[in-house]
């Protein structure tokens, strides 16, 4: 795993804990917290798009294409790099089932 995401990982797991969400240390709600730093998952939005409310597989395929796309410099890109065929799936199925009204 790279260094950016290892990070991102630290400051997830310390937003997810202190508002109390991190109920079980299961795959998905860890991988969740990584995208917690920049997305917030209460559905609300900051300028960054709200992945609340996206189904499991529009999450898996935005993922993908984005660990697909060749461009160096897209935030998502690195992110989506650094997560294999599997932690795609759980993150994906944890974030669609916290969101309960799939677009
Ligand atoms: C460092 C900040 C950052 C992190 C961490 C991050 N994202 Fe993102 N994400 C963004 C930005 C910025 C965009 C908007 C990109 C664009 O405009 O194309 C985005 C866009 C997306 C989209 C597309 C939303 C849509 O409506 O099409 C999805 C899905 C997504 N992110 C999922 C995730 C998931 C899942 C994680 C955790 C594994 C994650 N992101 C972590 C910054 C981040």
């Amino acid at each position: 795993m790279r260094p950016v995401a290892r990070s991102a990982i630290a400051t997830g797991v310390l937003l997810f804990s202190q508002s109390g969400a991190a109920a079980g240390a299961d795959q998905g709600a860890q991988l969740a917290a990584t995208c917690a730093s920049c997305h917030r998952l209460d559905g609300g939005g900051t300028g960054i798009p709200s992945i609340i409310g996206l189904s499991e597989e529009r999450l898996t395929n935005a993922l993908l294409a984005y660990r697909a796309s060749e461009s160096p410099n897209h935030i998502m890109h690195v992110i989506a790099l650094s997560l294999s065929d599997e932690e795609i799936a759980s993150v994906a199925r944890y974030v669609a089932a916290l969101g309960s009204n799939p677009r």
